[in-house]
C-alpha cells in the first residue's frame, strides 16, 4: 500500500501534536513534532548564553554552534506513550515543554539559518513517505508536496486552557493568564515573520478542533487518510 506523507500544521496548542501522534499509531506511520526540534534548539542557546535576559538572541553564535546540535527522538518508554526528544543524547523532553522555552522558541524559530538547518534535518526524515509530521511550515515548505495537508485551529482561549491543564498535570507551577500570553505572542510571531511564516497551505484542509472529542477527531482524521491513500 502507498506509504504517504502527512502534514499537520497549526497554531500554538491547537492539538496538532496529539492528533499526529494518534494518526501515526494508528497507521503504523513515524511521527516526528518539529516543534520539539525548534525548542531543543532554543534550549540549547538558552544554556550557553546566547539569549539575553531581554529575550534578545545571538543569531550569529547559534548559526555557528547548529553543526554541533544534535536532535534524536527515542521511542516512548510505555505502550501509547510520547517519544523523548534528545538533545545531544541528553533526554529533554519535560524541559522543553517549560514556559521558559516556549517564550523563547519563537525568536529562535524567526532566524533562517535555524530554519534551514532543521527544514534540511526534515525532509531528509520524510524521503521514504510513512512520516506524520506536525508543525507551523510542514505543509508548505518542508513537504509542499503533502499528500494530505491539515491545518488546525481553535480559539486563543480554548488553546491557552488546554495547555494550562497540559501543564497544571506535569506539576508546572504556572498562570492561565500567561500560557495565554505566551499563545498570542507565539500565534503574532509565527505569522509574522519572513521566513517560513505560519500559514495554511493552499491545499491543506482546515479544521477547527475547539468543539471535537478526540474520537471525532480522530474519525475524520482517518476518513482523510484512507481517501488519499487510496487516490
Ligand atoms: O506549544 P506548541 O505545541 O503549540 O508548539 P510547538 O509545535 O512545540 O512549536 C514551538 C514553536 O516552534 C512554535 O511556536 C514556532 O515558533 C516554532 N516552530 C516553527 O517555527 N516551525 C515548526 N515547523 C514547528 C515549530
Amino acid at each position: 500500500m502507498k506509504r504517504i506523507t502527512v502534514a499537520i500544521d497549526g497554531y500554538s496548542s491547537s492539538g496538532k501534536s496529539t492528533m499526529a501522534r494518534r494518526l501515526a499509531g494508528a497507521t503504523g506511520y513515524r511521527y516526528i513534532d518539529s516543534g520539539a526540534m525548534y525548542r531543543a534548539v532554543t534550549l540549547f542557546a538558552l544554556d550557553h548564553g546566547m539569549i539575553s535576559a531581554t529575550g534578545e538572541v545571538d543569531a550569529e553564535a547559534l548559526a555557528a554552534a547548529l553543526p554541533s546540535i544534535r536532535i534524536d527522538f527515542a521511542p516512548a518508554t510505555e505502550a501509547g506513550g510520547q517519544q523523548h526528544t534528545l538533545l545531544n543524547g541528553t533526554d529533554v523532553e519535560t524541559e522543553i515543554r517549560r514556559l521558559r522555552v516556549s517564550n523563547a522558541v519563537s525568536p529562535v524559530a524567526a532566524i533562517p539559518a535555524v530554519r534551514r538547518a532543521l527544514t534540511e534535518i526534515q525532509q531528509a526524515m520524510g524521503r521514504e513517505g510513512g512520516i506524520v509530521m506536525d508543525g507551523r511550515d510542514i505543509g508548505t515548505t518542508v513537504f509542499p508536496h503533502a499528500e494530505l495537508k491539515i491545518f488546525v485551529n481553535a480559539s486563543a482561549e480554548t488553546r491557552a486552557r488546554r495547555r494550562f491543564k497540559e501543564m497544571m498535570e506535569t506539576g508546572a507551577q504556572v498562570s492561565y493568564e500567561d500560557v495565554l500570553a505566551n499563545v498570542v505572542r507565539r500565534d503574532h510571531i509565527d505569522e509574522t515573520r519572513a521566513e517560513s511564516p505560519l500559514r495554511k497551505a493552499d491545499d491543506a484542509l482546515e479544521l477547527d478542533n475547539s468543539t471535537m472529542t478526540l474520537a471525532e477527531q480522530d474519525a475524520w482524521l482517518m476518513e482523510q487518510f484512507e481517501k488519499r491513500v487510496q487516490a
